[in-house]
């Protein structure tokens, strides 16, 4: 396998530990422009490692990574911000800055990163906060948000600055079935109407299977299954038949 023309995000035999613990063993996996993602694994399988080997918060220890045509392992920091400009990214804890309120949160890469007028930024920050359903709080301060309220802020400045590529870990853990269903539409929404390109860690197998077209399933630190819904439903591998199951 070989990153082409329509490669967003390429694996190739990617390893990673922490000390003695290895949490990747050898990882190969293409997601190509415009698909959807969905990585599925059980608790402490290298899931969120994944997503931060990507936008090259960690480094592997060996193999290599690709984001298009670029690949990341031996960048400089100048060729790497590039690279990561292309990357919206929705952690697990939304990380928000504290300090500053909802609008401040999402306008303020908006001002650092682009030319925009204040105006532009205004509304751009204004409709993505509507999309996601806080259009009310945006004076608020992240630690007066609820819960699904933080997810959803998170989600809201990951898609602020338009990124080619989507990475988000677990963006409905948490919320009720339906706000969980509102946040799946929005990531579909964005796959269909902007091509983004997504990649998603979650648990809920209902949500993964509306919007993700191809799966890979973790375990114990290898990729044991790899395809669309109905080829890890016939895995060989019990642990990905169970996480696909959706009665699971
Ligand atoms: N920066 C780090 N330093 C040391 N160990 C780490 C670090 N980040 C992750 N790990 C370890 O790597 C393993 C995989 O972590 P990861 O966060 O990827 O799990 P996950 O699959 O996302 O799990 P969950 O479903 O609970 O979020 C865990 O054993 C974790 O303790
Ligand atoms: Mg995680």
């Amino acid at each position: 396998m070989n990153p082409d023309d329509s490669t967003a995000v390429f694996f190739q035999s990617v390893s990673k530990s922490f000390g003695a613990k290895e949490v990747l063993h050898e990882v190969s996996f293409n997601v190509a422009a415009g698909e959807a993602l969905c990585i599925l694994g059980r608790s402490g399988t290298g899931k969120s490692v994944t997503l931060k080997l990507i936008i090259a918060l960690l480094r592997p220890d060996a193999g290599k990574i690709w984001i298009e045509q670029d690949e990341i392992t031996t960048l400089k920091t100048e060729e790497l911000s590039r690279v990561r400009r292309k990357i919206g990214f929705l952690f697990q804890d939304a990380a928000l800055f504290d300090s500053f309120t909802l609008y401040e949160n999402l306008s303020l890469p908006l001002a650092r990163l682009t030319s925009k007028s204040q105006e532009e930024i205004d509304s751009m920050v204004v409709k993505v906060l509507r999309e996601v359903g806080l259009a009310a709080d945006k004076k608020t301060m992240p630690s007066q948000l609820s819960g699904g309220m933080r997810k959803r802020a998170g989600l809201a400045r990951a898609l602020v600055l338009e990124p080619k590529i989507l990475l988000a870990d677990e963006p409905v853990s948490g919320l009720d079935r339906i706000t969980a269903s509102e946040i799946d539409e929005l990531l579909l929404q964005q796959k269909t109407e902007r091509q983004t390109t997504l990649i998603m860690v979650t648990h809920d197998v209902h949500g993964a299977r509306r919007v993700g077209d191809r799966f890979v399933v973790f375990d114990h630190g290898h990729l044991v299954a790899y395809g669309t819904a109905a080829e890890v439903e016939s895995s060989d591998n019990e642990t990905a038949r169970q996480l696909i199951s959706l009665s699971s």
